[in-house]
Order: structure tokens, then sequence, then C-alpha cells
């Protein structure tokens, strides 16, 4: 598969919200949201074209990370915030360790694979920097006040905070029309998601790697992982790199089209489809593809930031995850008993934590 396919929301945008929950949507959007649900099943990812988020606002925003990310490190760990666990403010690189790196399990499941098939190994922590920003309501009354704090504005960013909601509440705008039409396509109700996904602590959390200090071919920015929330959503970056494994083994360089979205599965998909839809694993690195973008950019004169527009979005810290509808019916449905979802992600994080990873995916 050289390029996945690109689903346009525009048609069931223009339609969806005008029917009332008896409504029939039609063949055409029906068609589109068993489309949504099959890819997801099968690819752990999903290329979609939102009219709301235009190429120009994924522009604006990476130009202001690329501005940031360039500053000198000092600077940058002003915004570090360790003891708060790094959930808000900067992630400075060499932090976040990948998951494959310190677990045991995962490295014996994946010499199972062929070599060719496999992974790049890093050597350690990862290259990237990561901003920390929680977009959207946390509810009033919750069991989870720790994902409450505050947020961290860089000094003399002017328009930071308006910049990084408003590209945050795009993407979050996004990926509830795919988590509806997925939620259709796999025979749910419209709302099975999006009403779990309601006061999430979502997360925009852009990553910034300097590719003039870790450009050179094979270079590990992100190690091979999964993501811990529901679905994951970006913009286009500027420099190629991402490798995603879809179900059946298969490894795939992502070439994301100028004005499209790229969607991940995490793994409380997983748990909320008894496993239908798997959590999605990936990997940034720099490959042949990077380094012709990384050339043009010399020549055209632009930063050498690689910059993934990243948003996490999670089902609300008070819901619960387990398989829904008809998923509870699976034979593998016992293997995801029901946990609060603030506690799987605090288990997760403390896993984590154990295995030497202190980030967040
Ligand atoms: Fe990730």
């Amino acid at each position: 598969m050289d390029l996945l396919p690109t689903i346009d929301l525009s048609p069931y945008l223009e339609i969806a919200p005008k029917l009332s929950v008896e409504d029939e949507l039609g063949p055409e959007l029906s068609k589109s949201c068993s489309e949504v649900s099959r890819i997801l099943r099968e690819t752990g990812a999903l290329l979609v074209k939102d009219p709301r988020c235009t190429a120009e606002d994924n522009d604006r925003f990476i130009d202001m990370m690329e501005n940031y990310f360039q500053k000198p490190r000092d600077f940058k760990r002003q915004q570090e915030r360790p003891n708060l666990h790094y959930q808000v403010g900067v992630i400075p690189e060499g932090v976040e360790v990948p998951r494959i790196v310190v677990d045991e399990e995962m490295q014996e499941k994946l010499k199972a694979i062929p070599k060719k098939l496999q992974p790049s190994m890093p050597k350690g922590p990862d290259r990237k920097w990561r901003y920390m920003w929680r977009v959207g309501p946390l509810p009033s009354n919750t069991r989870f006040q720790d994902f409450k704090t505050e947020v961290v504005i860089p000094e003399n960013f002017h328009g930071w905070r308006e910049a990084m909601d408003f590209w945050g509440h795009k993407l979050i705008s996004a990926v509830e029309v795919v988590a509806e039409m997925a939620a259709i396509g796999f025979g749910l109700p419209k709302d099975a998601f999006t009403s779990l996904m309601k006061q999430g602590p979502h997360l925009l959390a852009p990553t910034g790697s300097d590719l003039e200090r870790y450009g050179e071919e094979g270079t590990v920015l992100a190690g091979y992982h999964y993501d811990l929330n529901f679905l994951t959503i970006h913009g286009r970056s500027r420099f190629p790199g991402l490798n995603i494994w879809l179900r059946n083994g298969q490894k795939v360089e992502v070439k994301v089209p100028v004005g499209c979205l790229l969607i991940q599965t995490g793994k409380q998909i997983e748990c909320l489809t008894a496993g239908d839809c798997m959590r999605g694993m990936h990997e940034v690195i720099v490959t042949s593809r990077t380094i012709d973008a990384m050339k043009l950019a010399t020549e055209q004169n632009r930063s050498l930031w690689r910059v993934s527009s990243t948003l996490f979005a999670h089902i609300a810290s008070d819901a619960i995850l387990k398989p829904l509808g008809h998923f509870a019916e699976s034979p593998s449905a016992s293997q995801y008993p029901p946990i609060c979802a603030g506690e799987f992600v605090k288990r997760e994080i403390v896993v984590n934590y154990r295995k030497g990873n202190k980030g967040e995916s």
C-alpha cells in the first residue's frame, strides 16, 4: 500500500448535523462511515480532509512552533515542569524514552517479525522535544484533579494561547467527526464515542526535532510505540518520516497529502471495540524522503526543525472504558475489563515511568 486512502469529511459535515437521531444517513454516507471503520481496523490510521482545517491553518501553527523550538535550550527549559511530571509545558529531548527500549516483552515480540519489517531500534531516549497544552474544558467535578494543571506560556510569544487553542479546537472538531463516522461504521450509535470524549483531557502536544543535529538517515526521532489515548490527530509535517504498522504486519511509510490530516488509533479505542480496532504501532525516523525535504528546506532558507502538530484526543477521565454495544459480546471482550479512563491513563503512565518513559505516548 503506497498511499492510505483519504476520506473527505465535507459530505458528512454538510448533511449529518441536519439529521435527527432516527433519520437514515443514506447509502453514500453510510458507505463512507463503513470505509472509516474498515480503514481504522485494517491500518490503525486514516487520512482525512476537513474543510474547516486548512493547509494555511496548519502552516501558521507550524510556523509558530518552529519559531519556538528553534529558540535556545535555556529559554525553552523555562517552560519545563518536571515537578508536574511534564503534564504541561515543554518536554526536552532526551526525556521521553520509547517503550521498545525498555520493554523486554515488546522486544521479544519484535524478534518474530521479518527483519525488513522490523522497526528501527533506538539507542536511547527520543531526540524530539514536545510541548504539552491542554485543550477544551475539564469537568468541575472529577476524581482526577491532577489533570487540572495550569497551562504554561512562553515569554514574549504574543498570541500563544490563542494559536494553541485555535489549532487544538480545530483538531478536536475533526476528530469528533471521525469518531462519529467510525461509530456508525462499527455498528454503534452515532454518539457512542463522542459522548465519552466530552470534557476529556485532550492534549495538544506538538513535537519538534532538530534535523540540523539529528538529520542523518536512519536516526530515530521517536522510537516504536503506541499511543495510550483514544485517537491521535496531526496536520501534515513539513518533513516525512512516520512509519506505521498495519494490522497484517505490513510496514508503511505514511505520505500525508497537502491539506490533509492524519488520524491514528490509540489504546482506548482498542478497549472500546474489544480489540476489533487495535492500537496503531508507529515510529518517526529520518528517511531518504526526510533528507530530500531537508535539502529543499535548506535551498529555500526554511527551518530544519521537524514539527508535528499532534493532538491526543482522550476519553473523559471519569468515563468507563469497556467494550461498547455488540463488542461486549465479542469473545475477546474479557481481555478488556471495565476501567475508569483516568485510572487507565494513570496505570499506563505508571508502567511507562517504571519502564523509563516519561511521555504520554
Ligand atoms: Fe505516538
